[in-house]
């Protein structure tokens, strides 16, 4: 990944990232961002979702509760999926159309990695669309190299920290 370019480039030009974003992610995060509503977390998925291309994954990881599916809708908006964006914690898997398919999984139900390899999650991560895994770190052994991990850690105050690693190539389209 080439964090310099994703920071250089663009994070200090984002009006939405400049918004959000605070200083020291800490070593094992490339940046971190404090929201303090739904709205806010969802426009800043909307922006997130700005750097993904075909064949991205994003796992998610954070308490129940904490804003997982409100990123994700976030980030589908950004991809063009118009419809509402839902939780897909009974039905596992929700997928919509963007300019290409987007894949929201829900680990939270399954049991491991063999679970998630059945109910299809490795095929669709290897297809032409962006997959986002709430619950990701239950099938971290299936997640490609390159995955996008964002943490998600709700405050004392009830405001949101979003942390967020990027280990492939992310860069924004335009
Ligand atoms: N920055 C924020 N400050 C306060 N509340 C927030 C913030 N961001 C999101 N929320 C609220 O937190 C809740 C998050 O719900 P959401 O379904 O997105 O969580 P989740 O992590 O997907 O949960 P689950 O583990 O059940 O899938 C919503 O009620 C939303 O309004
Ligand atoms: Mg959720």
């Amino acid at each position: 990944m080439n964090t310099s370019t994703l920071k250089e480039n663009y994070l200090y030009s984002s009006r939405v990232f400049q918004k959000y974003s605070v200083k020291n992610a800490g070593a094992e995060w490339d940046l971190v961002f404090i929201t303090n509503s739904h709205d806010e977390t969802f426009e800043l998925g909307g922006e997130l979702g700005r750097f993904l291309k075909k064949g991205d994954v994003v796992a998610l990881k954070g308490a129940l509760g904490s804003g997982k599916t409100c990123l994700c809708a976030g980030i589908c908006g950004a991809l063009g999926v118009k419809e509402q964006v839902t939780s897909p914690t009974y039905t596992i898997i929700h997928e919509y159309e963007g300019g290409f398919p987007v894949y929201h999984i829900d680990a939270y139900r399954l049991s491991g990695a063999e679970d998630f390899e059945n109910c299809g999650g490795v095929e669709l991560m290897g297809g032409g669309g962006i997959t986002l895994i709430e619950w990701g770190e239950r099938v971290t052994s299936c997640l490609p190299n390159g995955a996008v991990y964002i943490e998600i850690k709700i405050t004392d105050g009830g405001k949101r920290e979003i942390f967020v690693k990027v280990t492939g190539d992310l860069r924004v389209k335009n």
